[in-house]
């Protein structure tokens, strides 16, 4: 069960969010502090690591799930309600884990996957073609979406939000869905705990070090290890990824927050 937004933790202020000097929180402020860290590596470096690693990406989430990946994505399409003519768009949809699981779940649905990784979504239409479904590709970045506004009856993004400059991105999702469509996010948060967070980053840590070992990751991916963790730590808690769609003007946010706050699962309207 998703719960409703009122009944979230009280509203907290990220601890690497500035002070503006109507001291309330602001998102903004956080962006830009993530822009500035990130832009070099989510402009250049990102793009080669997915392009590296998109053969085996499959198989390495399972490998760093230790067997998970498919419990934490059946979490996740299990929130997400689609009707028969759904018109649906994939955000960063990679090898289009999501969007293959939602056809599977409804095999009267639209979908179509948008990744600016050429690599990934190959791999993703290979997969498509062996199950004898159609999913409609395209080849962009995400920060300006290449749709119509009011097109989709919902959106999905999964596991691609701390590589965004994600009030951009999730502005433009708000432009491209209809009116009362919604929008379904999953990814890594920072858990709200201190001492799950450390225990956290320890894990990702080993499992970074262990995936890079066993797959003999490209270079690029040996080196933005660090940044792996980094991200997560400049990236939202479950309660400030709520206020961040209600700033936004998503209504409705309902969150659920899977092993203490790692994965998060938010389902907001468009109003
Ligand atoms: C960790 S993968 C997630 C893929 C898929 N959603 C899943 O759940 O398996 C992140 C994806 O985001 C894509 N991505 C990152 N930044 C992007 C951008 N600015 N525009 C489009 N795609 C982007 C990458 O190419 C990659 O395929």
């Amino acid at each position: 069960m998703l719960e409703q937004s009122q009944q979230r933790e009280p509203r907290q202020q990220p601890v690497h969010m500035e002070q503006p000097a109507s001291k309330e929180p602001t998102f903004s402020a956080n962006e830009s502090a993530r822009n500035d860290a990130f832009s070099g590596i989510w402009t250049k470096e990102l793009n080669d690591v997915f392009a590296g690693i998109a053969k085996y990406y499959d198989t390495a989430n399972h490998v760093a799930s230790l067997g998970l990946w498919n419990w934490f994505k059946s979490s996740f399409i299990a929130t997400i309600d689609v009707r028969p003519g759904d018109k649906v768009l994939d955000v960063c949809a990679g090898t289009m884990a999501v969007s293959i699981a939602l056809l599977q779940k409804e095999p009267n649905l639209d979908v179509h996957a948008v990744d600016r990784s050429a690599e990934m979504l190959a791999v993703g239409t290979r997969k498509t073609k062996k199950l004898g479904i159609v999913i409609t590709p395209e080849i962009s970045d995400v920060h300006q979406l290449p749709y119509p506004d009011n097109t989709f009856d919902l959106v999905t993004i999964q596991y691609a939000s701390r590589h965004l400059q994600v009030i951009d991105v999730f502005t433009e999702i708000e432009r491209v869905l209809v009116p009362g469509g919604h929008f379904y996010h999953c990814d890594m948060l920072r858990p709200g705990n201190k001492i799950v967070e450390i225990l956290y980053y320890t894990y990702l840590r080993a499992c970074l070090n262990f995936t890079a070992f066993l797959f003999r990751s490209n270079p690029a991916a040996q080196n933005l290890k660090k940044y792996f963790i980094d991200a997560l730590q400049m990236f939202y808690s479950a309660a400030e990824l709520t206020s961040l769609l209600e700033d936004i003007g998503f209504k409705s946010v309902r969150s659920r927050s899977l092993l203490f706050g790692m994965i998060g699962i938010h389902k907001a309207m468009k109003a």
